[in-house]
């Protein structure tokens, strides 16, 4: 079983980022978690295809960027352009999901989509075959260091039993409220990329807790 650690940069201190990027690349992170907000569709803001351009100076792992923004087909290509390979947008976000996931293929990314904890996993059933990633989220987006929300792990297993069935290639990920101590159990629900940003950042030692999250899934 391969499971994707993802930390969040939300949650890393850009004065010194690629020093940050460097220590969770040394801890064997797979993804970088890059959370771009709006200031609408949750309340707070953060960066652009900017930043994740220059970003991705710095780093050739996967960039898994998830769009916490209103009409996100509007910038989807941007994201591309600056070096996105996974883009999720929020279901909640947009009335075209299936068409945007297939523009997102289309721009040889993988296209994923999110759903915030009031959206059921049963929203999915008509757009699963076009899902490259379902991420459930498992605190309200917006902010770090939020508690998990316990209802997510019944959503992963419902998530997982929907991509077994019909889209087994498709990536579960969980957002929001992992650590060390719930990290085995959201993977036990399905979950296989795991999003953290507090629990790692907020470390003295970020590379040696991402180590030490990798053996509690050995
Ligand atoms: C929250 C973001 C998360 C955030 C998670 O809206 O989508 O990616 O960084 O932070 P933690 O792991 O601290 O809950
Ligand atoms: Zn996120």
């Amino acid at each position: 079983m391969t499971v994707a650690l993802a930390p969040s940069l939300l949650s890393a201190d850009f004065a010194r980022i690629a020093e940050q990027i460097a220590q969770v690349e040394a801890g064997g992170a797979d993804y970088l978690h890059l959370d771009v907000m709006d200031g609408r569709f949750v309340p707070n803001l953060t960066w652009g295809p900017k930043i994740i351009g220059d970003l991705r100076r710095l780093s050739a792992r996967t960039f898994d960027c998830h769009l916490m923004i209103v009409e996100p087909e509007r910038y989807v290509d941007e994201f591309r352009k600056a070096g996105a390979d996974i883009i999720t947008f929020h279901y909640e976000a947009t009335p075209h999901a299936q068409r945007l996931l297939t523009h997102i293929r289309s721009l040889g990314a993988k296209a994923g989509i999110s759903i915030c904890p009031q959206t059921p996993v049963s929203m999915l059933q008509d757009v699963i075959e076009d899902c490259d990633l379902v991420l459930v989220m498992s605190v309200n987006p917006g902010f770090g260091g939020q508690r998990f929300i316990p209802r997510a792990f019944e959503k992963l297993r419902e998530a997982r039993a929907l991509i077994d069935e019909r889209n087994p290639s498709c990536i579960l990920e969980v957002d929001g409220g992992v650590g060390k101590e719930n990290l085995r159990a959201v993977v036990d629900a399905g979950a296989r990329a795991i999003v953290m940003g507090s629990s790692v950042f907020g470390t003295p030692d970020p590379s040696a807790t991402l180590r030490e999250m990798r053996a509690l899934l050995a």
